[in-house]
């Protein structure tokens, strides 16, 4: 059994045992991956100033995050095709997530569908929607998000367009993978994922397919998120889709305070600095740079939260310290579910937790509601 100490470790298992056309799904930013990159870096820079000789029992990391109640402030972020990095993905990291009470975010872009993982869940989840042409289908699918009782809407809107990355079309990225030779090669040598697959039904985009119309597979992913997406989303959409949702709405994408200014005015219950993991826009700067402005801008009035790049409890202390209630997993909860399936995720979450607790320890707090930007070294 090989130990996981750290999220690291989880990715290089990961990267083992899921196909090259899908670990690199998801391990890819857009076009020179600076972003992407910045990410991960910009946190580092962020150093914490290191207390002694307070006393540090009885901690706590409970939170909440709009308005819901959080083991830890964080999420786990909508990510597309998680169904791909291992047989039946969103319902193990689901579950995963639900018995470690966070919240898990299902993305529109999903292999297991909203009722399937409603169906193998007992708490509500939150669902991630992004804006398509066809409004028939965006509205069942609202409705589809209610009936299954889902807490939160996620509204991304930092997808009107693609950002190109190189890898997924090097690699022919589709779901279900396409039967090259090279792709067949590849997924012979992972035995564990070619018998998870075969052991499931689910290797469609399950929200979609048989839902949408004309929609049988999606044999390109960039192709038909061109072809499906709406380059005319606007405020005027968030509107009538937060009348027709009527319940928690978080929106997904701000980098900049202008907007973040529109999303607060939206009456959203939240807002996600992010960048989508520096898959979109290559030369945005990272979401932990833009996070400040943010909070500066519209904290009062909206709860901010982030997601990019963070890979261990100490970037999630960072974040807090900076002003977001929460932050999101994407990359760190997908190799978890790459390595090792449920267990995998739980281990993350795992990892992250005791990294995030014995941190704030090191900075004199007990109480996550505590920390603030005093913890940081100017
Ligand atoms: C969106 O679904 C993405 O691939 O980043």
């Amino acid at each position: 059994m090989t130990l996981i100490t750290c999220i690291e470790d989880l990715r290089r298992l990961a990267k083992r045992r899921v196909p090259r056309m899908f670990y690199d799904y998801a391990d890819s930013g857009a076009w020179t991956e600076s972003t992407y990159r910045a990410n991960e870096e910009d946190f580092q820079r962020l150093k914490f100033r290191q207390r002694v000789a307070v006393d540090l029992n009885n901690r706590s990391l409970r939170s909440t995050m709009a308005g819901q109640e959080v083991a830890m402030p964080v999420a786990i972020a909508p990510t597309g095709l998680t169904g791909m990095q291992r047989a039946d993905g969103e319902i193990l990291a689901a579950r995963a997530a639900e018995k470690f009470g966070i919240p898990f975010t299902l993305s529109t872009m999903s292999i297991c569908s909203i009722e399937d993982v409603a169906a193998h869940t007992t708490k509500p989840f939150w669902f991630q929607l992004y804006v398509m042409k066809d409004r028939d289908f965006i509205n069942r699918l609202i409705d589809r998000a209610k009936a299954a009782n889902c807490s939160a809407l996620v509204l991304t809107l930092d997808l009107q367009v693609l950002g190109q990355r190189h890898k997924d079309l090097r690699n022919g990225l589709s779901a279900p993978p396409r039967l090259t030779i090279a792709n067949m090669l590849n997924m012979a040598s992972k035995p564990r994922w070619c018998a998870g697959m075969l052991g499931t039904t689910r290797r469609q985009f399950g929200n979609i397919v048989g839902h949408a119309q004309s929609v049988s597979d999606m044999s390109s992913l960039s192709s038909w998120t061109s072809q499906q997406f709406d380059p005319s989303l606007s405020w005027n959409d968030v509107e009538w889709i937060k009348n027709r949702w009527g319940g928690k709405l978080i929106i997904k994408g701000i980098m900049d305070a202008e907007d973040a200014r529109l999303a607060a005015d939206s009456g959203a219950d939240a807002l996600i600095v992010s960048n989508h993991g520096g898959r979109q826009l290559d030369g945005a700067p990272s979401s932990i740079a833009a996070l400040p402005g943010i909070v500066e801008a519209v904290g009062k009035q909206i709860e901010v939260h982030m997601d990019g790049g963070v890979r261990s409890g100490q970037d999630v202390l960072r974040a807090v310290a900076l002003g977001a209630r929460g932050v999101y997993i994407g990359r760190p909860f997908l190799y978890g579910l790459g390595a090792m399936g449920e267990a995998g995720v739980t281990r993350c979450l795992e990892i992250i937790r005791n990294e995030l607790d014995i941190s704030m320890a090191f900075c004199g707090k007990r109480d996550i509601q505590q920390v603030s930007r005093e913890i940081l070294l100017p």
